[in-house]
């Protein structure tokens, strides 16, 4: 069984841990994310009615729900109303059904508005938006839906986004001067964006994973000759490097693709 796979299982073993109204639960996992059970989002008054009830009107979203990342662990289960099914990130339904679809903003929650809806299971990535450096999503500037589509099959792309080609698609959509085709390409982008970025928030600027030369040499493969020296391909690096960074003034600064130099000077 992969891993994710017994992530859900052992998320779908604790229904019991639900009942016992615990409103926060951190749960271990073979994974590095934590994953917490926490209470979905709350509306006043209304309750619980489950994901059919949502068929009649919304049928766009239960037809392709099955299939995405937070359908495959649904369960009809009644005990679990509200924490596998459309009503864990859009909270208790029933006012919202019985008149008809009115109240927006009142009887349902739209998580494209606040992400807490979101952060209640997903506590590592609230983290990482706390973070020094991170796209602005607290702040209200971005929400989770321009980056996953958490409706649709493959949600590490933005709704209506091209799957196939989703590994920079969703940065390009903002991002175009990095993500543009270069006469002299950076191959490290077919490893997409997060080769180098994270894409939530990170303790270095430009959401860097690293700031210093190990950005670079986890892929370029260095050979040591005398002590002190570092060489990448046939050119000594020694002097360069304590110099700065590989991609300051004068060096690699075209990281992202030059038009002019294979080199990536400019
Ligand atoms: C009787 C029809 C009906 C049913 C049943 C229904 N909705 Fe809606 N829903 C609507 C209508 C109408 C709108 C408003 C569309 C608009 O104003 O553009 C809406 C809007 C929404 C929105 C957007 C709210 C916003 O603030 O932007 C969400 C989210 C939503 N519904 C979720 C659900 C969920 C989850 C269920 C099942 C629990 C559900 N709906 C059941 C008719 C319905
Ligand atoms: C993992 C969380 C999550 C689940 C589960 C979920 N949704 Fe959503 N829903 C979102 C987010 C995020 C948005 C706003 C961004 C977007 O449209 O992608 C949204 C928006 C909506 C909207 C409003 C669309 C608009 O144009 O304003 C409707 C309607 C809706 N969802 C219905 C459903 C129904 C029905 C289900 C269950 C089949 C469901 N959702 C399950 C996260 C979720
Ligand atoms: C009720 C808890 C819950 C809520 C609410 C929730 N998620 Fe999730 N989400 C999960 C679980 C559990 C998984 C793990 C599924 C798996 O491992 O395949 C997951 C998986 C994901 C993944 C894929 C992770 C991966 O490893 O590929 C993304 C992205 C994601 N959620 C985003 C969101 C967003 C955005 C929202 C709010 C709109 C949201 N989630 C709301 C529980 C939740
Ligand atoms: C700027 C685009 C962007 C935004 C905005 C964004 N994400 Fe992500 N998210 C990504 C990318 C890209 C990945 C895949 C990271 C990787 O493969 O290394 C990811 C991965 C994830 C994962 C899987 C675990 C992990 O960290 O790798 C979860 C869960 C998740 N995001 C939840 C969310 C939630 C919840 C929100 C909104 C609060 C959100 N994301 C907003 C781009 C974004
Ligand atoms: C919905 C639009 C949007 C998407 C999608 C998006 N970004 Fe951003 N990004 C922004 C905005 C807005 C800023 C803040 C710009 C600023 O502060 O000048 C930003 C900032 C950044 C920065 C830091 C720039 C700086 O000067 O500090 C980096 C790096 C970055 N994004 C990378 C990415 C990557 C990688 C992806 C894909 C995983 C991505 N972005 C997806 C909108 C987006
Ligand atoms: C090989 C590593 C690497 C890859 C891959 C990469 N970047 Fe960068 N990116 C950097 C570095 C290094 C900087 C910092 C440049 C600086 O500080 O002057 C940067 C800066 C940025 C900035 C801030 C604006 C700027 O130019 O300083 C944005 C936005 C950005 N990258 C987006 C992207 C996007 C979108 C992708 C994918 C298409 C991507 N990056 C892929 C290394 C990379
Ligand atoms: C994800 C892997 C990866 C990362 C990270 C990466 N690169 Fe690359 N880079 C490549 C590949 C693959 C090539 C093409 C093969 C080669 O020339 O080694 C390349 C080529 C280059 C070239 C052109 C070399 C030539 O002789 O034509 C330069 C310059 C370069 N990278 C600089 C950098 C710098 C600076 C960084 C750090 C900001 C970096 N790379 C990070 C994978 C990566």
């Amino acid at each position: 069984m992969t891993s994710s796979g017994t992530r859900i299982l052992r998320w779908l073993a604790a229904p019991s841990l639900f009942i016992a109204g615990c409103a926060c639960l951190s749960l271990s996992s073979c994974s590095t994310v934590e994953r917490t059970v926490s209470a979905p989002p709350q509306v006043e008054g209304a309750t619980f009615v489950g994901n059919q009830a949502c068929a009649d009107c919304h049928t766009n979203y239960t037809r392709t729900f099955a299939a995405s990342a937070h359908g495959r662990f649904h369960s009809d289960s009644p005990r679990l109303a509200g924490q596998t099914g459309c009503e864990s990130c859009h909270g208790p339904g029933s006012k919202h059904v019985q008149t008809g679809g009115q109240g927006r903003d009142k009887f349902i929650v739209n998580p494209r508005k606040s992400p807490d809806t979101c952060f209640a299971c997903h506590v590592q990535t609230h983290a990482e938006f706390r973070l020094p450096h991170h796209h602005q999503v607290l702040e209200g500037k971005l929400h989770c839906g321009q980056c996953h589509d958490a409706h649709g099959f493959d949600i590490h792309k933005p709704k209506g986004g091209l799957a196939l080609s989703r590994l920079n698609e969703t940065c390009a959509n903002c991002h175009r001067e990095q993500s543009k085709a270069h006469v002299f390409g950076h191959e490290a982008l077919r490893e997409g964006c997060v080769a180098c970025h994270t894409p939530h928030g990170s303790f270095t600027q430009k959401l860097l994973h690293q700031r210093d030369v190990n950005l670079c040499i986890k892929c370029h493969a260095q050979t040591q000759t005398t002590a002190g020296d570092i060489v990448f391909g046939n050119t000594s690096h020694g002097a360069f490097i304590r110099r700065g960074t590989c991609w300051s003034a004068g060096c690699h600064t075209a990281v992202h693709g030059s038009n002019i130099d294979p080199k990536l000077r400019y």
